[in-house]
């Protein structure tokens, strides 16, 4: 049998969405279910790789073989990932890191009050994780993905340059049936050079073709 195709290589991996805690029960989050980036954790490990995966709160049983470390926020996503990256050779950002948190986090339940019929939230922004591996001198391959509602391409291309990423998979998630939450999923791969589609597929089957794709351009 010919050799695994990531036989070996070490890959850092983020799945699922964060949260952003506003008091001790209540969050602002999104609709990431980690089935992506799980698939991709699959895949990866049967391609030979050693994979950590950075997970968000999912409700996903952990592929076998691979080891899981399980944050909340997007502030422990980025320690998690910064405290593990110098030991990775590839790092795949899949996560819905939420781009923004509530400026303070009340210690107690927030009220409601009879006088206010509007509550303004503050939010600051939160670290780009993907952006700060890219910047690494010592960067590992670096592949994200682009969730976009319109103009793909464009915005997809332009987080590849920004991040210094070297290839990007972006998906249309304005479109019913893929995307955030749904079982099937559609990408188009970008990098220096060049672009793939993947077509419409279980998330399985497109996370297979998405390492085939990484470990063609991969160089350690
Ligand atoms: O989890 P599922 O339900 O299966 O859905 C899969 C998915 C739609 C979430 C997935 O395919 C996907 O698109 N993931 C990226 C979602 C996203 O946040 O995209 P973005 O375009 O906002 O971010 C661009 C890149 O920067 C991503 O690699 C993201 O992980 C990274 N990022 C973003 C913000 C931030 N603060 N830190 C980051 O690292």
């Amino acid at each position: 049998a010919s050799e695994p195709l990531l036989a070996g290589v070490r890959l850092l991996l983020t799945a699922g969405p964060t949260r952003e805690a506003l008091d001790p029960v209540r969050y602002i989050s999104n609709h990431s279910s980690g089935k992506m980036g799980y698939a991709i954790a699959r895949a990866a490990r049967e391609a030979g790789a050693e994979v950590t995966l950075v997970s968000g709160p999912v409700a996903l049983a952990t592929p076998p073989g691979v080891t899981r470390v399980d944050v909340e926020s997007a502030e422990q996503m980025h320690q998690a990932v910064m405290s593990r990256v110098h030991e990775c050779d590839l790092f795949i950002g899949c996560a819905a890191v939420a781009d923004y948190r509530p400026a303070r986090v009340a210690e107690q339940k927030i009220k409601k009050t009879g006088d206010n019929d509007q509550m303004v939230l503050t939010l600051v922004k939160n670290p780009d994780i993907i952006a700060a591996v890219g910047a690494l001198p010592d960067k590992p391959y670096t592949v994200g993905f682009a969730a976009e509602t319109v103009d793909v391409e464009q915005y997809a291309l332009d987080k590849l340059a920004r991040k210094r990423l070297d290839m990007i998979a972006a998906n249309d998630v304005s479109r019913a049936g893929q995307g955030f939450n749904a079982d099937d999923n559609a990408l188009t791969v970008f990098w220096h050079g060049g672009q793939a589609p993947l077509p419409l597929a279980d998330k399985l089957t497109l996370a297979r073709h998405l390492i085939a794709l990484i470990a063609r351009h991969y160089r350690p």
